[in-house]
């Protein structure tokens, strides 16, 4: 159930590492075998040393070995809310594109297939020579 999964992000944005931005991001991620792995966005005093929270809680999903990824939920405090951001977008997609995204806000939320996201993707197969 997606509900569930926003909970999970909703409740790891609150640790989320932002001082500078101020702009809190936490991420689920559901695998095939029902665990779910998390992450928020941690900043740097470098900024572009920022780690997103989509990024963070997929590695900490390889960390533990999964890597049949389903759904992957993104809360933020935006209205709308925000969708992941090219970066995330492109890792994820190492994964699959058929996993589903949503991305939740204090007032709605809003769902795509990570394909729909990430239209003509460079992946494994475009390494062919
Ligand atoms: N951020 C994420 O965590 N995920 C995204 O998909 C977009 C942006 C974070 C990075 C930075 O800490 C803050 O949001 C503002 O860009």
């Amino acid at each position: 159930m997606s509900a569930e999964l926003v909970r999970r992000a909703w409740d790891v944005m609150g640790h989320a590492y932002a001082p500078y931005s101020r702009f809190r991001v936490g991420a689920a991620i559901e695998a095939a075998d029902g665990r779910v792995f998390v992450g928020t966005n941690v900043e740097s005093a470098s900024y572009g040393l920022t780690v997103c929270a989509e990024r963070m809680a997929l590695g900490a999903a390889v960390a533990g070995g999964a890597r049949d990824l389903r759904r992957v939920a993104v809360v933020t405090e935006a209205d709308p809310p925000a969708a992941p951001c090219g970066a995330c977008r492109q890792l994820l997609a190492e994964f699959g594109l058929d996993m589903e995204i949503v991305a939740a806000g204090p007032k709605s939320e809003r769902r795509w297939t990570l394909r729909a996201l990430l239209p003509d993707a460079f992946t494994r197969e475009s390494l062919t020579r």
